[in-house]
């Protein structure tokens, strides 16, 4: 079983380039169904869930080239022959459900295994199916030997106002694709803001499409008959952007991020000045200098944005342990996000929580470990920990960091981590 063997590091210097997002690729990508003409993608991520969406994609009929050279990705799907994803596929990634608005939109039809619940969560996607109700589909649920299955089906998709319980970015991303094509005018309210739904609906209108009030909380589609092909540059990953600005900040390094939007992750940065870090912005680059700072507690609660990310609620915890004080974590937007507590508890951070609030106290002195990641972003944070921590730190289930980050290990050693992989 693959791992990463993590040693202390000292302060990590240098210049870095940041991927294109996963989490604003993904969407682009289903969207790409919407349409029988070519799309591309540019600065796609080399990322594990790009190729789950590219073999999906594949196997309803798209034809799609990625030329990891280039980070450059093609898809064209001329005719849909299944409507719905293969399990297998299916549950491999959550993000599968996001084909399902397409397919609703181009075929009338859309069938996708119930992407299963993860370490952080159910990851229920009621507000979804909700969503594609009030624009006049038909949901069911069935049921085979393996898998729980949902169909969505529509004669005809007319436009209607709809409310989400909770700004759902992927309900948001989903029910935007499909109203684009129902008949008439729909809104979304309470609608997610993060920057990977303002970057779908440019996507959208390139193709097209009549989205209005991406990044508000209200946003309003006038449906259109066809769509069209186009070229986009997928928008920088801005949860890379954070992690390696708590990577610079954990070991009072200094790291240059070039392709970062600083807008994009403006609670990170409020924060690391906050706790005593030196932050300087500009256009498209982000300079975090900690060299020689004694950092100090702070308080984060996780919310939607423009709040602080919940995605890089593990990274900031791992942070706050080298902090001098007592700092509280409220997280809001997942149920059962504090899977990386036990796992930093191993090396020594003696966090404490209940419910969705958990206690640090710092500054801790944490010891190489062996610890399991148990999500994307808990994973990436133990490796932060690694980096600060005494002797060797062995990290393993790392299939949930490559699957998210791009060219990690490569990226790590560039600024100096003590970091490889093993077996
Ligand atoms: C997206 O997931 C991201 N993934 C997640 O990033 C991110 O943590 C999350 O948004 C929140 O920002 C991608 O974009 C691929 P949600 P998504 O729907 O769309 C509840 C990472 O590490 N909910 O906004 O699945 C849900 O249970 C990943 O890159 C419902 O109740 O998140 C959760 O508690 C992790 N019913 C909350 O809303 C629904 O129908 C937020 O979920 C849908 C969601």
């Amino acid at each position: 079983m693959a791992k990463y063997i993590v040693e202390n590091s000292g302060p990590l210097e240098g210049t870095l380039t940041i991927s294109g997002s996963k989490n604003a690729v993904l969407p682009l990508m289903a969207a790409s169904v919407l349409t029988d003409e070519k799309c591309v993608i540019c600065d796609t991520p080399a990322l594990r869930d790009v190729d789950v969406m590219c073999a999906l994609i594949g196997s309803i009929g798209g034809s799609v080239q990625f030329h990891e050279q280039t980070n450059q990705v093609e898809l064209e799907t001329r005719n849909i022959l299944l409507e719905g994803a293969p399990s297998e596929l299916a549950q491999k990634m959550r993000a599968s459900v996001l084909i399902m608005g397409p397919l609703l939109a181009r075929t009338g039809k859309a069938k996708i295994a119930l992407p299963g619940g993860c370490a952080i969560g159910a990851r229920p996607i009621d507000l979804h199916l909700k969503g594609f109700q009030a624009l006049g589909a038909e949901v069911i649920m069935k049921q085979d030997a393996n898998f729980d299955y949902v169909e969505a089906r529509a004669q005809k998709l007319v436009g209607s106002d709809i409310y989400l319980d909770f700004p759902s970015v992927g309900a948001t991303e989903n029910l935007m694709m499909v109203a684009c094509m129902a008949q008439g005018v729909s809104t979304i309210q309470n609608a997610a803001e993060e920057p990977e739904i303002v970057d779908l609906a440019n996507f959208l209108n390139k193709m097209g499409a009549r989205v209005k009030g991406a990044g508000t909380d209200t946003i309003r589609i006038e449906g259109v008959p066809k769509l069209k092909g186009t070229k986009h540059v997928v928008i920088p990953d801005r949860i890379e952007t954070g992690t390696f600005m708590a990577a610079a900040a954990i070991t009072r390094g200094r790291i240059k991020l070039e392709n970062a939007v600083a807008d994009h992750v403006r609670p990170v940065i409020l924060k690391l000045r906050e706790c005593g870090v030196a932050v300087e912005e500009d256009d498209d680059f982000i300079v975090v200098d900690a060299r020689g700072s004694q950092l100090k507690a702070t308080n984060i609660k996780t919310l939607p944005y423009p709040g602080f990310p919940t995605d890089m609620q593990s990274q900031f915890m791992t942070l706050l342990l080298t902090a001098k004080g007592k700092s509280t974590i409220i997280e809001t937007v997942f149920e059962n996000r504090f899977m990386h507590v036990a796992q930093l508890n191993k090396m020594g951070a003696r966090i404490k929580y209940e419910d969705r609030r958990a206690s640090i106290e710092g500054p801790k002195q944490l010891k190489g470990a062996k610890v399991s990641a148990t999500d994307l972003r808990a994973g990436a944070a133990l490796v932060l920990a690694g980096l600060a921590a005494s002797g060797t730190t062995e990290i393993d289930e790392i299939y949930h960091i490559e699957r998210g980050y791009e060219r990690f290990i490569e990226k790590m050693r560039a600024v100096g981590a003590n970091i490889r992989m093993e077996g």
